[in-house]
Order: structure tokens, then C-alpha cells, then sequence
């Protein structure tokens, strides 16, 4: 049977080369889309060539999507290998830390941190259903101790205490559940629009998860990972 991926966000950016490369590999990919029309634009390009997608609406603000979106995965196949916690934003990377607007950094801790944690939690009974079921979370370089302590712009609040967050969860969880693997991982700085210049090419991210999806030694569990192995934070 095929492996089945569920990546929330996957219209567009590293979810969607992650659900074409997830697809191209027969993977069945669970487009995770808060908005339809973009979801199945995604999902017709990604069977184009016979690959197997479904839509998945989850909006991670919309609460009620997120368990409606578990209970069909539980109907219709009952396990879930993978979930990436792809969905995200970074709205304040050139606001500096004492000029935050209260209420975008609220939307990003919603977003980042209480989104992500309820996909998780309510995709978890699937998770560990399957063989071996796998959690990978988006995390960031900038949510790290010593990237605090570099002489750095201080930009990037929001995204960097989320995605600290991101990764205290994934401690958190790996230390209660024994039967999924959970892992956060950081990409580094890839160019996943043209509006991000100079940045690693998509597929540097594609290839990294692919690397920490199929690193099923348990010595990443519960760690951040990045391409040069486990990032202390
Ligand atoms: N690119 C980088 O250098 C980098 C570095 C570190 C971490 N990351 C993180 O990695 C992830 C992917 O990066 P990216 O550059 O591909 O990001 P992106 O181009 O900004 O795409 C973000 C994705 O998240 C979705 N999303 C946003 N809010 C959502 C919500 N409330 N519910 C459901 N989906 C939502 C977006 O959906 P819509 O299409 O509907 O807007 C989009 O598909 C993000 O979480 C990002 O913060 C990126």
C-alpha cells in the first residue's frame, strides 16, 4: 500500500515541491490547503502524470477544519504515515523586536504554534496507527539560543519564539508518545518565491525532509535538524 503524507500548506512553495516529490515517489499526498480552489488546482497537477492526490481542506486558524480533516483520514484509511507541519507564516522578518504589532504576533502564534500543535495532537491517534508513523515540523535556524546570541538584527520575534515553540512540541511530544517519531526541522533560508532572493533552491528543503523521513534511527527524535544533522537549541 502506498505511503500515505499528509502536508498541510502544500499549495504552493516547499509543500507543494514536497507533495510533488512525495508523489513522484507513489506516495499518496493529502494536500492540506485552507483554500479549495487553490487545493485543487494542486491536486490536478499533481495526477497529471498518475500520481495519487486528495484535497485535504485544513485551515490551521479554523479549528473545526482540523478535526473534521482527522476524522476523514481516520475514515478513509485509518493511519497516517507522515504528517509535515508544513503551514506556516513569517510575517515580522523586518520588524525589529521592540516594534511588534500585537496583533500580527498573536496571528502567528495562532498560525505556527496552536495550529500546529492540533493538527499533531488530532492527527496523532492515525499516527500511531501506522507502522511507523512520523511527525516532521517546520521550524527555523533564528529559533535557537545561539543564533540569539549572534551579533544579528534583531528581526523576526514572531517566527522566532513560534518556531522555539515548535520545537519545545516536539520535545514534548516524543518524550510522552513512543510509538510516533517527531522531529523539527530547519531549512535554512530557501528561495521558495521569487520574492525571497538569494536563497537555496526548493528542492535543498525537499531533499532534507526527505533525508529526515527516511532517517528512522530514533538518535533525531525529538530534535531540530538541519543539513548538517541536529541543531542544539
Ligand atoms: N522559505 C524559508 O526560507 C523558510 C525557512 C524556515 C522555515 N520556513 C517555514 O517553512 C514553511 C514553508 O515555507 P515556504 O517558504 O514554502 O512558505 P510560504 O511560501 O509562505 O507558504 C506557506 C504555506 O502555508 C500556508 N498557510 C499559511 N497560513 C495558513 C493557515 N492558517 N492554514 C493553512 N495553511 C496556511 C500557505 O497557504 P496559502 O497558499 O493559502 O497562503 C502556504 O501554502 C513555512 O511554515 C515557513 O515559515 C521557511
Amino acid at each position: 500500500m502506498a505511503k500515505i503524507v499528509l502536508i498541510t500548506g502544500a499549495t504552493r512553495g516547499i509543500g507543494y515541491a514536497l507533495a510533488e516529490k512525495y508523489v513522484a515517489d507513489g506516495a499518496l499526498v493529502l494536500v492540506g490547503t485552507r483554500d479549495l480552489d487553490r487545493g485543487l488546482e494542486a491536486v490536478d497537477a499533481l495526477r497529471e502524470n498518475g500520481g495519487q492526490a486528495r484535497l485535504l481542506q485544513i485551515d490551521l486558524l479554523d479549528h473545526g477544519s482540523v478535526m473534521q480533516a482527522a476524522q476523514w483520514v481516520g475514515q478513509q484509511f485509518g493511519h497516517l504515515d507522515l504528517l509535515i507541519n508544513n503551514a506556516g507564516v513569517f510575517d515580522d522578518h523586518d520588524v525589529s523586536a521592540s516594534h511588534e504589532d500585537a496583533e500580527s504576533l498573536r496571528q502567528t502564534f495562532d498560525v505556527n504554534v496552536l495550529g500546529t500543535y492540533l493538527v499533531t495532537q488530532q492527527m496523532l491517534p492515525w499516527l500511531q496507527a501506522a507502522e511507523e508513523g512520523m511527525v516532521i515540523s517546520m521550524s527555523d535556524q533564528l529559533a535557537t539560543f545561539s543564533d540569539f546570541a549572534a551579533e544579528r538584527p534583531t528581526t523576526g520575534l514572531g517566527q522566532r519564539l513560534s518556531r522555539m515553540s515548535v520545537n519545545a512540541m516536539t520535545v514534548l511530544f516524543q518524550n510522552e508518545i513512543t510509538d510516533v517519531q517527531f522531529r523539527a526541522v530547519t531549512p535554512g533560508y530557501i528561495a521558495s518565491s521569487p520574492a525571497r532572493q538569494g536563497g537555496q533552491p526548493v528542492g535543498v528543503a525537499v531533499d532534507l525532509i526527505q533525508q529526515i523521513a527516511d532517517h528512522t534511527a530514533a538518535d533525531w527524535d525529538g530534535k531540530l535538524i538541519g543539513t548538517d544533522g541536529i541543531v542544539p537549541f
